[in-house]
């Protein structure tokens, strides 16, 4: 009897001891965890922590951020990105959540596009439009964790076969997430393709500085470094236009309180129930990390500062989030959370005008995105 106990507990020690050696670098600094199954597939998670305390949870379903603590102003950690403690909300359809977006992050008109003469088709699934990469995008994948991961960093690898989602070329995918000592979180992107196509990584992080994700977003402070956006149509497709932001609720040149403006009468804000928008960074074409945006909570004293090698930003305001259901709406309240998705301009691969985001055979698609996190010392009045 005592025996049959003992061998119980012995296989059960084994089954643990063998699921966590099943994670890859589970020894090698970066904590890692099993968080639960896709089919036969494993989704593991990686914790990844800076002396400050400052950590980040890193899922490989996805290559997604399922959260992020950072210091108050106090020194208090909290979460500021919106997540879930388990795999199944996930499953069941939350939009992006901290997910790295792909092939095609954001929207591409009529859910088709034309290179090198070859017109492919997409699955139209916001509307006529293609939505962040399609039906099943790279949000939806499981990633395979590099061996390399460490205390501070982790690469996660994905091939996206050619044709998957109507896609031309099998691209190869590369996100490592680094944590820094100087309390910044860095995002480079790699990828290689065997045909020419379109290709446009992002991070779609809900951010909520406040660590109280009940509380909306509408106090937050927001800067972004651009003179321009890309207004767009009633479904959200750039008109082409690079449109001055100087006189508009679009300008945050200057530091402003995104609920400010945002329910003002203005027809690009109408269009976008709030904000939904690609900023034209300025300066920010090229190698070089430029800064893009500054978020900062003055309750909590958090900010963020986001520089990128990106052209693009999107700042999305959380406005179809509506309190539901996993599988039916976005779990969260609305607007208690917001995107700043650095990317490639929407649309892109259907107008000419807008920087190409076409990669080739024989080329290294590279963008680097960092976030850096502050904090404020003065205390609101
Ligand atoms: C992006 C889009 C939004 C919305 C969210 C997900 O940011 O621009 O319109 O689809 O993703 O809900």
């Amino acid at each position: 009897m005592q025996n049959a106990v003992v061998m119980t507990l012995l296989s059960a020690l084994a089954g643990t001891l063998l699921s966590a050696h099943s994670v890859s670098a589970a020894a090698r600094g970066a904590r890692a965890a099993v968080f639960g199954h896709v089919g036969k597939a494993t989704v593991e998670i990686y914790t990844l922590s800076n002396a400050h305390g400052i950590e980040a949870r890193i899922m490989t379903y996805g290559a997604s951020i399922v959260s992020l603590k950072t210091p108050d102003r106090d020194g208090h950690l909290q979460n500021i990105v919106l997540g879930f403690d388990t795999l199944d909300p996930y499953l069941a359809g939350v939009p992006y959540y901290g997910a790295t977006v792909g092939r095609y992050a954001n929207r591409i008109a009529q859910a088709r596009f034309t290179l090198d003469g070859a017109t492919f088709n997409l699955v139209a699934n916001d509307g006529p439009n293609s939505l962040h990469g399609g039906s099943r995008g790279f949000d939806k994948r499981v990633w395979k964790a590099d061996a390399t991961a460490s205390r501070n960093s982790l690469k996660l690898s994905y091939v996206s076969t050619a044709g998957e989602e109507g896609y031309p070329g099998q691209l190869t995918v590369h996100v490592t997430y680094r944590l820094l000592e100087d309390d910044s979180l860095s995002i480079e992107y790699e990828a290689t393709t065997t045909a020419p196509t379109p290709v446009n990584l992002t991070n779609h992080a809900y951010f909520n500085l406040s660590g109280d994700p009940t509380r909306s977003i509408l106090e937050h402070k927001l800067t972004i470094n651009a003179d321009k956006f890309t207004p767009v149509d009633a479904t959200l497709i750039p008109t082409g236009e690079l449109r001055a932001v100087a006189g508009t609720p679009f300008d945050f040149r200057s530091e402003a309180v995104i609920g400010s403006r945002i329910d003002a009468d203005d027809a690009q804000l109408n269009v976008g129930h709030g904000y939904d928008h690609n900023w034209v960074l300025n300066a920010a074409h090229g190698n070089a990390l430029r800064f893009a945006a500054l978020l900062a909570d003055p309750v909590s004293g958090r900010a963020l500062e986001v520089r990128t090698t990106q052209p693009g930003l999107q700042f999305y305001s959380g406005n179809f989030m509506n309190g539901k259901q996993a599988g039916q709406g976005s779990v969260y309240g609305y607007r208690t959370g917001l995107c700043l998705e650095t990317q490639h301009f929407p649309d892109s691969p259907n107008q000419p005008t807008f920087p190409s985001t076409v990669l080739r055979p024989g080329e290294t698609y590279a963008q680097k995105t960092v976030l850096n996190f502050r904090t404020l010392k003065t205390p609101p009045n």
